[in-house]
């Protein structure tokens, strides 16, 4: 294969599609955007401006809205009408309805037109729910990573844990099982893989053999 200039990385919460689209992108001297904190960036401006996620038409009008800066280096760091908000997004409002608003078809229709905008230059790893379904459809390579409920949870739990945050696993499972089945349910672009995406199961792999797994396949 020609190295592809659109990587489409996709799967459920957890599956280390950040952490392994980070590094593929700086192995490849790519830009990387997670798609997820566009959505984030929404559910947060909609906490601030006091629009209730059930309000389909007040979160669309939002999310086209608002204007969504991503930093170049990362794809992480977000400006929402040139306001910082990366510390926002991991915040439990934010946590407790971004799957809400991620299902609304206004939000998701403007949510996508900015994501094909980001990729309009190529040389782009991009992280989400529907990057080889929906957003990037043309991708040259598309891969979905899985892995189980209990082991992606076992590694947010950790995640939250060395960030000083006092959760227990249980709690992490439970809330991990409710946005699996909100974004797989949903009518709009539900979390599904591509006819013609890799699945990666990373239950037994580590982030490196992870990130080889997808150079292997680059050079098929
Ligand atoms: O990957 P994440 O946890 O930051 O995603 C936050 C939410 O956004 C999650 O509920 C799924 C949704 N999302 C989506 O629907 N489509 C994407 N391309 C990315 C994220």
């Amino acid at each position: 294969m020609t190295r592809p200039v659109v990587i489409a990385i996709d799967g459920p919460v957890a599956a280390g599609k950040t952490v392994v689209g980070k590094k593929l992108s700086q192995k490849l001297g790519y830009k990387f955007v997670d798609t997820g904190t566009m959505y984030r960036a929404v559910a947060w401006m909609a906490v601030v401006r006091g629009v209730s996620p059930e309000d389909e038409e007040g979160l669309a009008c939002l999310a086209g809205e608002v204007s969504l800066e991503l930093s170049a280096e990362n794809g992480e760091r977000v400006l929402a009408n040139g306001e910082e908000v990366t510390a926002a997004l991991r915040r439990p409002e934010v946590e407790e309805r971004v799957s809400l608003v991620a299902r609304l078809r206004g939000v998701r229709v403007a949510m996508v037109q900015k994501q094909r905008d980001l990729a309009a230059a190529g040389r782009i790893v991009m992280a989400g729910r529907d990057i080889g379904t929906v957003v990037l459809p043309d991708a040259a390579l598309k891969v979905f990573l899985v892995a189980s409920q209990e082991e992606r949870a076992r590694r947010r739990h950790a995640e939250l844990v060395a960030v000083g945050k006092a959760v227990t696993y249980e709690d992490v499972l439970g809330s991990l099982k409710l946005r699996d089945r909100i974004d797989s349910e949903r009518a709009e672009s539900p979390l599904r893989p591509a006819a013609d995406a890799h699945l990666l199961d990373t239950d037994k792999l580590t982030v490196c053999q992870v990130l080889q797994s997808i150079l292997e396949l680059m050079e098929d």
